[in-house]
């Protein structure tokens, strides 16, 4: 059984966070809330404990694995080197939700990197998230709290559904801000290189490395990706997805219910605000104002959790234009829907 405690983050009862910590200190497994999504959280330093993760989760022993700090400082020791560029980058947007890649210092286990020459570390900027850390004093190894290949959980339910009996505790913090993952840099490359887009897209990283470029399979479907991660299956709901995006989309998605449904299965749909009235007749979950994209990266993962939960046999969605935040909730869509996106 799992333990979920519930903190008020008005009032954080510390003694929840004390809990948190010696679990993780006895080599644990602990779920906590970040800005981004729910990191599934192990002692970073310890072999064993970072092995669960990838029990608990059934990933991949070569998906790498991210280690959260509290503070910019504790950076140093976990790197060869930290860079001028790097130095800059994380000085401005540090806490955030935005992991650098660089050339590991020999404290860190293989098992965490792979068994590759590089590490992914992440301030977060939850408040919480810090506050945990910080009880743990060790870099905190977390993926996202979801078995691989699911949608990751943006709230303590959604872990709970994927994690309960394979983790120890969760820390409930409520949903998270975001809702999509961390932007991935990797500072390694002597020309940084954007391996996964998050809610600080291309454009905003340029303000800051102007030759920052984007990994060629984030340009290019058919090219291989740098990071492992992003080239398992991911994202995926239980349902068949097909994404449309584009003018003639809702007249199209329409058509398609219809056909559906008539079929015999069950249809769910993913809609901007303004076109919910037109799906009464399915079970139809909404994607926010359309013109602003910060709510539909909020709602993406747990409006797919949802729509399986109710036992939907196809999502029919709405997409976004592949710019700014836009690319970055498409990347996710496109995976979620195994690559079944129309642009009308
Ligand atoms: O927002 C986030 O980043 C969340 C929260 C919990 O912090 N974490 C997260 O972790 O999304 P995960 O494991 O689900 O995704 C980490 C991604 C994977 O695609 C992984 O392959 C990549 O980062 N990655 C980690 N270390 C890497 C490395 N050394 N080189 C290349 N890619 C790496
Ligand atoms: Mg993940």
């Amino acid at each position: 059984e799992t333990k979920i405690l519930k903190i008020d983050r008005n009032n954080v009862d510390y003694s929840y966070l004390k809990k948190a910590g010696n679990l993780i200190k006895m080599g644990e497994l602990v779920a906590f809330p970040t800005e981004t999504v729910y990191g599934l959280g192990a002692d970073g330093l310890n072999e064993k404990a970072a092995a669960k993760i990838f029990k608990a989760k059934n990933r991949p022993a070569d998906n790498p694995l991210i280690l959260h700090i509290s503070e910019n400082e504790e950076l140093i020791d976990l790197v060869e080197k930290v860079d001028d560029k790097t130095k800059y980058l994380i000085n401005n947007l540090w806490p955030g939700p935005l992991t650098v890649i660089l050339k590991k210092s020999s404290k860190i286990p293989a098992i965490i990197t792979g068994g590759g020459d590089t590490v992914a570390v992440r301030r977060p900027k939850d408040e919480l998230a810090r506050l945990f850390i910080k009880e743990c004093n060790t870099p905190i190894a977390a993926p996202s709290a979801n078995i691989s290949g699911r949608p990751s959980p943006t709230n303590a339910s959604d872990v709970y559904y994927d994690m309960n009996g394979r983790i120890s505790l969760i820390l409930d913090g409520g949903e998270s801000d975001i809702g999509i993952e961390s932007t991935v840099i990797d500072m390694s490359l002597d020309k940084p290189c954007i391996l996964r887009p998050g809610f600080y897209t291309y454009e905003y990283i340029k303000e800051f490395i102007p030759e920052v470029c984007l990994d060629d399979s984030l340009v290019d479907d058919s090219k291989v990706p740098r990071s492992p991660g992003q080239k398992y299956k991911h994202y995926a709901p239980k349902a068949r997805m097909e994404v449309y995006v584009g003018d003639k989309s809702i007249s199209l998605i329409k058509d398609l219910a219809k056909k559906e449904s008539e079929k015999g299965n069950k249809v769910g749909i993913l809609v901007f605000n303004d076109y919910l009235d037109e799906f009464s007749d399915y079970y139809t979950l909404s994607l926010g104002n359309k013109d602003r994209l910060i709510e539909m990266s909020h709602v993406l993962f747990q409006a797919l959790r949802d729509l399986d939960r109710n036992s939907c046999d196809i999502i029919l969605a709405q997409g976004v234009e592949d710019i700014g935040l836009g690319k970055s909730i498409m990347n996710r869509m496109k995976k979620s829907a195994s690559g079944n996106v129309n642009y009308l």
